[in-house]
């Protein structure tokens, strides 16, 4: 297949390239690299030892991205781009509403006008608010106790998805609702890349083992954790990558929703002795007032994407801390060095 990737350079587009080119498939990028780099794409070009289409435009814009797409063919598309920093979001709310939205109202209009029925959409775990249940299975209500307008835009796209299908019956969309993308591609060639503050736990603890700062800032320390601090459910990006191929390959008319998650939770000061563990380096941390809008505890229940796509996170948390860094120490200031 000829894969219309959206948001392609980015942490999980490139890995999730990388892995469609080992499985055969050609890849196009769309990107406006307003937070990614070309490099990533010319690392993972290296990587898979095969070429990537790439074309430039901000999938907002309407007539850009068509002017764009012009005399590109392809087959079905995964749609990653967008903005996801949850901070910012509650800051630039119309802007994130504006761009989340309107992109995914533009790559639907498109692939109605090409006829082209195969789409996977980067959902995340934020759909279902605040937990009701220990694990989180597809059928936990969405939308209910979300925090933020990033994670809004995030289901307010599944039931834009859902409806553009009630109105097409032909149309396939498998909606992924990641939990925390960790890790990076083991050679470390290519991995995550945040522009300023890292907002998220690896990124910031591998900066701090790289010395880029000073230490980590452990957000809250009284939750009803094994030990106070905040549980996630961290999955290998690599792993992820894998899920988003699987999906492809799975595609029937209609809309399916799959977690993809390890299952396994871990709490923040698990995840320091993890990455000290698995890299040598001691990562100093303070603790200090719980972050506004965080959970408690948000784990996976996996089995339906285990079962249906018949895929399955293989990969450790050890194994993502090592990549991490695999990844930070042989690129301290990411792409751009
Ligand atoms: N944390 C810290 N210090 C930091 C950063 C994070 O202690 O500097 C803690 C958080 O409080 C939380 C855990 O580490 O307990 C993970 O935090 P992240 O920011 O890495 O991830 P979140 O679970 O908060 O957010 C992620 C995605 C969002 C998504 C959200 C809910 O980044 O896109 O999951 O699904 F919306």
């Amino acid at each position: 297949m000829r894969v219309l990737l959206t948001g392609g350079a980015g942490y999980i587009g490139s890995h999730t390239a990388l892995v469609l080119l080992e499985h055969g498939h050609e890849v196009l990028v769309l990107d406006d690299f307003s937070n990614s780099s070309i490099e990533a794409i010319r690392r993972v070009e290296q990587l898979a030892s095969a070429s990537i289409a790439v074309v430039r435009a901000d999938l907002a814009d309407l007539e850009a991205a068509r002017t764009a797409l012009e005399g590109e063919r392809f087959d079905a598309v995964i749609h990653l781009a967008g903005l996801k920093a949850v901070g910012e979001s509650t800051e630039q709310p119309t802007r994130y509403y504006r761009t989340n939205l309107v992109s995914t109202l533009n790559l639907l209009e498109m692939m109605r006008e090409r006829a082209v029925t195969s789409l996977v959409f980067s959902s995340s775990a934020t759909v279902y608010g605040t937990p009701q249940t220990r694990t989180l299975a597809e059928d936990h209500p969405v939308g209910q106790g979300i925090t933020n307008p990033y994670g809004f835009t995030k289901a307010m796209n599944e039931q834009i998805i859902r409806d553009a299908q009630a109105a097409w019956p032909e149309f396939g969309a498998v909606l992924l609702r990641y939990f925390n993308p960790v890790g990076a591609h083991p050679s470390g060639r290519i991995g995550e890349d945040p522009s300023g503050i890292p907002n998220n736990l690896m990124p910031f603890i591998s900066q701090v083992a790289v010395g880029r700062r000073e230490k980590l800032m452990v957000f809250g320390s009284d939750y009803p954790t094994v030990d106070g601090t905040g549980v996630r459910d961290y999955i290998h990006v690599m792993d992820l990558a894998e899920g988003h191929v699987a999906a492809l390959e799975h595609i029937a008319a209609g809309v399916a929703a799959y977690n993809l998650g390890t299952g396994r939770g871990s709490s923040v000061l698990e995840v320091v002795r993890a990455f000290e563990g698995a890299t040598g380096i001691a990562v100093p941390y303070e603790i200090v007032a719980a972050r506004a809008g965080d959970l408690a505890e948000a784990v996976a229940d996996p089995r339906l994407a285990n079962n249906e796509l018949g895929w399955q996170a293989s990969r450790s948390l050890d194994e993502a801390c090592r990549d991490s860094w695999a990844w930070q120490s042989a690129n301290p200031s990411g792409f751009d060095a």
